[in-house]
C-alpha cells in the first residue's frame, strides 16, 4: 500500500500540525510505503516573497526530518525537485471540468475571504492531484479541510482513465477524526490564521510565555472545575500519560487547583515531550549539508517513479 501526503511550509510548525499531520505520517512509515513531500509549490498560490518561501523549505524539511520521518524508510522529497509533477497537472486541467474547481471549498472561501484568486489558487486541486496521482498513490492522510481535494483527484483519475486508458490508481482520503480539533491558546481550533498556536521548536521563554496567555474563565482557585471544557486540560491530556492526565482531572474536580498552576504542568510536559525532538533538530541544524543532501535523494527516489507514470501518460495523450 503506498501512502501519500504533502504539507506546506509555513514557516513555524506548531502542535496542531503534529498531532493532525505529521505524528501520523511518521507512524505510516510502519504500515506501508511512505511518499512525503514539502508541498513549496502549493504555498506560491498565497505566498510572495522567495526569500521566505526558500527559508519556510528548508526549516520544514528539518522540522519533518527531527518529528520522525526518515529518509530512508520513506521517500521524503521538496514538491519542486521533481518537475513532472507539472508537466503532470497540466495534462490533467484537460480532463478537468471548470465547475469541478469552482465548487471546490477552499477556492471559495478565499473568494469569500476577498482574496483576489489567482489562476494558480483556482486549479490548486489539478496540481495536488498531480501529486498524488504521479505517485500511484492509494491512501491519503489528510486533515477534514482537504478531503474534498482527494475526491476531485478521484474524478480526475477516473475521468481521466475513462478518456485515455486505466494509468491511474484511484485514491482513498483517510481523514484522522479523533484528533481533527485540536484547541489553540484561545479555545477555538488550532490554526496558525487565528493566530492561537503553540509552536513546538521555540525557546523554553516563549513556550512558557504562550502557555501561561492560554484563555481561562473567572473561576476562582478554590472552586470545583470542569477539566472538559478546559483548554489548558484538553491540551494535557494529548501529551501526558493517561494516569497524569487523570490526575489532573481529579485536581480540577476537587477545587483548589488554579488554572496557574495547571498551566505550569502543562508548560513542563509539553517541553519534556519535545526534548528530543528538539535535541535532534538542533543536530541536524548543525550539518550544513544536510538539507541538500536530503533534498537529493528524495528527488531521486521520487523521480525514479514519478517517470514511470509520466511516461505512460506522454504516451496516452500522444506527445511521445
Ligand atoms: N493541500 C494540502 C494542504 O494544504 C497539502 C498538499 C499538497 C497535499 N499536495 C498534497 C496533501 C497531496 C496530500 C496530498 O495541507
Amino acid at each position: 500500500m503506498r501512502i501519500l501526503s504533502g504539507i506546506k511550509p509555513s514557516g513555524t510548525i506548531h502542535i496542531g500540525n503534529y498531532l493532525g499531520m505529521i505524528k501520523p505520517m511518521a507512524a505510516s512509515q510502519a504500515r506501508g510505503e511512505l511518499f512525503c513531500f514539502v508541498a513549496n509549490m502549493h504555498s506560491l498560490t498565497t505566498m510572495f516573497d522567495g526569500k521566505k518561501m526558500a527559508e519556510y523549505t528548508r526549516e520544514a524539511i528539518l522540522d519533518l526530518l527531527a518529528l520522525g520521518i526518515d529518509p530512508d524508510r520513506s521517500v521524503f522529497w521538496v514538491q519542486s525537485d521533481v518537475p513532472e509533477v507539472t508537466e503532470l497537472s497540466w495534462y490533467l486541467s484537460n480532463v478537468t471540468a471548470m465547475g469541478l474547481l469552482e465548487r471546490c471549498h477552499a477556492f471559495k472561501d478565499a473568494v469569500a475571504k476577498e482574496i483576489p484568486p489567482n489562476h494558480g489558487l483556482f486549479s490548486y486541486a489539478v496540481l495536488m492531484a498531480a501529486d498524488i496521482l504521479l505517485f500511484q498513490s492509494n491512501l491519503v492522510p489528510v486533515g477534514r479541510d482537504q478531503k474534498q481535494h482527494v475526491e476531485v483527484t478521484r474524478d480526475i483519475a477516473l475521468r481521466f482513465n475513462g478518456t485515455y486508458g486505466e494509468v491511474f490508481a484511484i485514491p482513498e482520503p483517510e481523514i484522522t477524526e479523533s484528533l481533527a480539533v485540536i484547541p489553540g491558546i484561545d479555545g477555538q481550533k488550532m490554526s496558525k490564521s487565528y493566530g492561537n498556536t503553540i509552536e513546538i521548536f521555540g525557546t523554553e521563554k516563549s513556550l512558557r510565555k504562550k502557555i501561561m496567555s492560554i484563555v481561562t474563565d473567572p473561576t476562582p482557585v478554590e472552586a470545583p472545575k470542569n477539566p472538559e471544557t478546559s483548554t489548558i486540560y484538553s491540551l494535557y491530556r494529548l501529551f501526558a500519560e493517561p494516569d497524569r492526565a487523570g490526575l489532573m482531572a481529579d485536581k480540577f474536580r476537587a477545587g483548589g487547583y488554579g488554572y496557574g498552576e495547571a498551566k505550569k504542568e502543562l508548560f513542563e510536559t509539553l517541553w519534556e515531550y519535545f526534548r528530543p525532538f528538539r535535541e535532534k533538530r538542533a543536530e541536524l541544524a548543525k550539518d550544513p549539508g544536510c538539507v541538500s543532501r536530503v533534498r537529493a535523494m528524495g528527488a531521486a527516489k521520487a523521480r525514479a517513479v514519478a517517470m514511470q507514470t509520466l511516461e505512460k501518460v506522454r504516451k496516452l495523450v500522444g506527445v511521445r
